[in-house]
């Protein structure tokens, strides 16, 4: 028998662990801010209705039903059609691509929050401190020191299987960094910048929300909620057949969509109250928010709860990546599963070598024009891989899979009614597919907006 989670707690948290993840704490209150704060909120939440909800649960619907690894999901429920099974596999390698640079990345969270244990910020001027970066960055030995550490914690997580390890480890992870972030919300709303950073984050302001803005809403919902890369397939194989999924897609959705505001709420006042601006990505993370911590009061304890918080948000996200890749081993390959996690790990740090090196020893390589491996690697997978992707499943559940499958499935629990599953399937038909459409054509630059 499929090894299955110990109820509905164990799912939601593991769930909210993949989703909730970098893209919360540093993209999303960064694009809020810069789109028009309460503006770009609402649009983001139009965008998860119309999109990331309704391909969430497409995800579960092929997960739960066929009860496989995201390849066999495919093979299973359309057992004569290569090309999705072929999807599968794309779901399958953007899963590799991405865990293969975001171990590095996220390794660099590892060696921040080290650094904020060890009270290194603490009255250092600001030039050092964003020096201090480059300088682990550009450090080859360091890059594979943290980024082996992080991927032997994710192979810790994930050998010991659903139950023993994935649901405990999230158990830990997730009430933890709830507790944090709410923690150091409230800490930032004692601030000075207090006003400053709640408008930034969510004054609506119309005028400066562009269709740019409205169209990364739409991208990063589909990212946030980890969709076509097989996370969502996966973890919700393990669900048991009487377990409501419309229920469980809107938690997840609404946690992961509470996380990333109040993860805004919580850095933009404080990055105000010293006076400075809140820089782009990486940059705001790993140099403008230790300059704060250097300055303000409890800034050491802070700093080390930040970072506490944002490796449990990377951690948790990773292990769901691998367990992408350690199902397919276990299912496809009849491999037993402590064989398959060590198999996959390693490919997977052999994969991130290269990123691991991207802005030393390989920071000449440019695979997209002007652009290091890490970041081309993240370009392709996030600008193609998964709007591809999740285009595709929208269409696989939309139009190939037999229509009373996904409706056995969404209204089985006898609580869903159908009126939620006409929804879904008018949503899943039209209005995602349209939507992702849309967004792929303007990355290719098909259209112009
Ligand atoms: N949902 C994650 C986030 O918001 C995306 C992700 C999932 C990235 C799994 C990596 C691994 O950051």
């Amino acid at each position: 028998m499929r090894n299955h989670w110990s109820g509905r707690l164990g799912f939601i948290l593991a769930a909210v662990g993949s989703a909730v993840g970098l893209g919360n704490i540093w993209k999303f209150p960064f694009i809020t801010g810069n789109n028009g704060g309460g503006a770009f909120v609402l649009i983001y939440l139009l965008a998860i209705l119309i999109c990331g909800l309704p391909i969430l649960m497409a995800e579960f619907v092929i997960g739960r039903h066929s009860q496989c690894d995201v390849v066999g999901s495919f093979s299973t429920l359309t057992p004569k059609s290569t090309f999705w099974k072929g999807v599968g596999w794309l779901n399958l390698l953007a899963a590799f691509i991405i865990l293969s640079y975001y171990g590095v990345v996220a390794g660099w969270t590892l060696d921040y929050l080290f650094k904020s244990l060890a009270g290194a910020f603490g009255g250092k001027e600001p030039e050092v401190i964003v020096g201090m970066f480059g300088e682990l960055v550009t450090n080859p030995t360091k890059q594979f020191i943290w980024f082996s550490v992080f991927m032997g914690l994710c192979l810790l997580a994930v050998i010991s299987g659903v139950k023993k390890g994935l649901e405990r480890w999230n158990k830990v992870l997730m009430p933890t960094l709830f507790i944090l972030l709410f923690f150091m919300a409230a800490y930032a709303m004692t601030t000075s910048g207090a006003k400053e950073g709640i408008g930034f984050m969510l004054y609506p302001d119309f005028s400066k929300l562009t269709m740019t803005g409205v169209l990364e809403a739409i991208g990063h919902s589909f990212f946030t909620l980890s969709l076509a890369m097989g996370a969502m397939i996966t973890y919700a194989s393990y669900m048991d057949k009487n377990e409501p999924i419309y229920p469980m897609a809107i938690r997840i959705a609404f946690l992961d969509t509470v996380v990333a505001i109040v993860a805004g709420l919580a850095i933009f006042p404080i990055v105000f109250s010293v006076g400075l601006k809140p820089g782009a990505g990486p940059g705001l993370i790993f140099k403008t928010l230790p300059q704060v911590f250097a300055t303000i009061p409890f800034g050491a304890v802070l700093a080390v709860i930040f970072f506490i918080l944002l490796a449990f948000a990377a951690l948790s996200s990773a292990i769901s990546l691998l367990e992408v890749l350690t199902a397919f081993m276990i299912d496809e390959k009849k491999v037993n599963r402590k064989k398959a996690t060590i198999f996959m790990t390693i490919a997977v740090y052999l994969a991130g070598i290269p990123s691991a090196l991207s802005y030393s020893v390989l920071g000449k390589v440019k695979l997209l024009p002007g652009m290091e491996v890490l970041d081309s690697l993240d370009y392709i997978a996030s600008n193609f891989m998964l709007p591809i992707g999740g285009l595709l499943i929208a269409i696989y559940t939309g139009y190939i899979l037999d229509k009373k499958i996904s409706q056995a499935e969404i209204t089985e629990d006898g609580r869903s009614s159908l009126a939620i599953f006409s929804i879904w399937f008018f949503t899943i038909r039209y209005i995602a597919p349209l939507a992702m459409v849309i967004v792929l054509l303007t990355k290719i630059g098909l259209i112009d907006i």
